[in-house]
């Protein structure tokens, strides 16, 4: 039995797998983010703990029996979040997260200091990324910068907490700018550009490799019968592909969680960081993962649910199952800044083209196709480093909506296939890390692809009427800085 844990942004879900791999249990806790300042986005990291600790008390009361065989852990994580600890490993600060806009001058700063990191960590400065948060903290908050003995990303601070050990996988690390992309281990120049070293770092894995154990006395909290490996994890987004199996050359795919992505695994590094395009490790040895990422995409459906103070499923079902035709209203997803393309924190979103006759349909409508327009963006971006996307897997909460999938393979062009299921691959990915670590085995005989359940074929009409619509939907966009 394993156990995979996401440490996401909206929640910390918890999935038990067998070793059929079959999902026998899930929990999910909810996570608060708040916002203290306008483009800052923190999370108490005490927070994650009690969140998953819910999920593994509730797993105990309703699968005691399964619980108890656990053999492996595997964790996967919000990416690229500063975690400060102290000399006791104690968090200084909350957490500053990966859609927190706070650091773009810290990044020009970073790219001035150390010329080489483009090219050493293969993407560019952005402020979701780890180490420019730490020049802002050295400038904002030295007394936090001066007392900072230990940075985590978040689940690397969950696995401190699970196992008393600091140690963080490849995968996740490439999103802190401080990672050489192609050894696969720290820079000690870019630690040097934000004034760190090695020793504010955990220890580096694998995300396949086994890392630690749980602590005897949380095994025994949860009637386990030994103490479980835990594995290196991944990252979300790389973890989600381990879920789907999406660990070769040609097998992209696109998230719609929170975040949005266009992912693509490859057997070398292929960086576009002039058109932000992100270089992650995958969390499988020799492999690397290219990704357009976006900063909103299923959170931009709960933010127009909330404002017309409608369930999601209230105001997908009107749409029905695929478009007729584009909506008369066009929206810039850009509600928490954007990454790729522009790499712009300051940016926001808009609606444009409303009118007397603008109903809620069109509008929540054009909110699914502004952020399959930031996605052929980033599809843009990931062709100009020589990644051509023929078909892609669609994961995360938003993969549910059948209207969106359409469009988006309308939008892209290109047909969108979708799994049972889909919505819990990160844990599931991560779950799968967890066996690995215990048993050994051969990564492509537990990675192997879930059954697609169906796909969504381009239309003709349509593609020709969204790729009219793409022109003048960029045209909106206006950088801010
Ligand atoms: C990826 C990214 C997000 C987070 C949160 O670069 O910032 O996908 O991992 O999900």
């Amino acid at each position: 039995m394993y156990l995979g844990i996401d440490l996401g942004t909206s929640a910390v879900k918890t999935v038990l797998v067998d070793s059929a791999q079959r999902v026998i249990a899930s929990e999910s806790r909810p996570l608060t983010t708040f916002s203290p300042r306008p483009g800052h986005v923190e999370q108490d990291p005490a927070q994650w703990i009690d969140a998953t600790f819910a999920t593994l008390d509730a797993l105990k009361a309703t699968h005691a029996g399964e619980l108890a065989v656990v053999e492996g852990i595997g964790l996967s994580g919000q990416m690229h979040g500063a975690t400060l600890l102290d000399a006791s490993a104690r968090p200084l600060r909350p957490c500053i997260l990966w859609n927190d806009g706070r650091s773009a001058a810290e990044c020009r700063v970073l790219e001035r200091r150390w010329p080489a990191l483009r090219a050493t960590s293969g993407n560019k400065a952005m402020p979701g990324f780890t180490a420019p948060k730490l020049l802002w903290i050295a400038t904002h908050e030295p007394e936090i910068f001066a007392a900072t003995k230990l940075v985590l990303l978040p689940k690397a601070y969950l696995r401190l907490v699970l196992s008393g050990e600091a140690i963080e996988d490849v995968s996740d690390a490439s999103g802190s700018l401080w990672l050489d992309a192609a050894r696969r281990d720290w820079s000690d120049a870019a630690l040097a550009a934000t004034g760190l070293s090695r020793d504010h770092m955990p220890r580096l894995v694998e995300g396949c490799a086994p890392a630690t154990t749980l602590r005897g006395e949380l095994a025994r909290r949860w009637g386990m019968t030994g103490q479980p490996v835990i594995a290196g994890g991944a990252g979300d987004n790389p973890a989600g592909a381990v879920g789907i199996g999406a660990i070769r050359p040609g097998t992209a795919f696109v998230s719609l969680g929170t975040s949005g992505a266009l992912l693509a695994p490859t057997s070398r590094i292929a960086a576009n960081p002039d058109r932000a395009v992100h270089t992650f490790c995958h969390a499988i040895p020799d492999m690397w993962i290219q990704a357009g990422a976006i900063l909103s995409a299923a959170s931009c459906l709960a933010w127009i649910a909330r404002l017309f103070g409608a369930t999601e499923a209230e105001l997908l079902a009107p749409l029905g199952l695929r478009p007729q035709a584009p909506s008369a209203v066009s929206f810039l997803p850009y509600l928490a800044g954007e990454r790729t393309p522009h790499d712009d924190p300051a940016v926001r979103g808009m609606l444009d083209g409303l009118s007397h006759g603008t109903d809620r349909g069109s509008i929540v409508q054009a909110v699914l196709e502004g952020v399959a327009f930031a996605l052929a963006d980033c599809r843009d971006a990931l062709a100009d480093a020589g990644i051509a996307m023929t078909e892609a897997d669609a994961i995360g909460g938003g993969s549910r909506s059948r209207f969106w999938l359409s469009v988006l393979a309308n939008v892209l062009n290109v047909p969108i296939h979708r799994f049972a299921g889909g919505e819990t691959g990160a844990a599931f990915g991560a779950a799968r890390l967890g066996r690995l670590a215990v048993t050994g085995e051969a990564i492509a005989a537990v990675c192997t692809r879930p059954q697609r359940i169906e796909t969504f074929e381009p239309d003709a009409g349509l593609v020709d009427a969204y790729a009219e619509r793409l022109p003048a939907w960029r045209e909106l966009y206006r950088p801010r800085h």
